[in-house]
């Protein structure tokens, strides 16, 4: 059976590449997409990349993704320190979903260090670049122990 990801990216993540590139590197985001996709390869997994920079089109992909996915990894971006409506989103929907953030958000500006998600997500991987995304893949499909095609 299939798998199905939503890899969901919040505000600000669209201009990865030239935004604070000392803070989130060189790639963008079509290169973070396009890694992950190759991460997926040998494996029966379908991936679906979203980008917003607005809570409540974020909430609705979520809430979509209620219909199709069977996981979620998600960079909420700065709504991770603010947004009470994404965690109760995240509860609503009833499926894994992994925070991830590029920097190290317990290393910066003391109002990152506080994940409004975390708590309701299954973990969250941060400071890895965008290695932290394929991390958060890889753990979902151990969680799944999906076999490679
Ligand atoms: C971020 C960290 C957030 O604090 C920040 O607001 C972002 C990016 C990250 O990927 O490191 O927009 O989520």
């Amino acid at each position: 059976m299939t798998k199905r990801i939503l890899l969901l990216h919040g505000p600000n993540l669209n201009l990865l590449g030239t935004r604070q590139p000392e803070i989130y590197g060189s790639a963008t985001l079509a290169d973070i997409n396009a890694a992950a996709e190759r991460r997926l390869t040998p494996y029966d997994v379908e991936l679906r990349c979203a980008q917003s920079n607005h809570e409540g089109e974020l909430i609705d992909r979520l809430h979509e993704a209620r219909d199709w996915a069977d996981g979620v990894v998600f960079n909420p971006g700065a709504f991770t320190h603010t947004s009470v409506a994404l965690r109760d989103a995240i509860v609503a929907i009833d499926l894994p979903v992994i925070e991830v953030h590029l920097s190290n958000i317990h290393g910066r500006e003391p109002f990152r260090h506080k994940s409004l998600l975390a708590g309701v997500c299954l973990g969250q991987i941060a400071g890895f670049g965008p290695d932290s995304y394929i991390l958060a893949l890889d753990a979902l499909l151990r969680r799944w122990q999906l076999p490679r095609d």
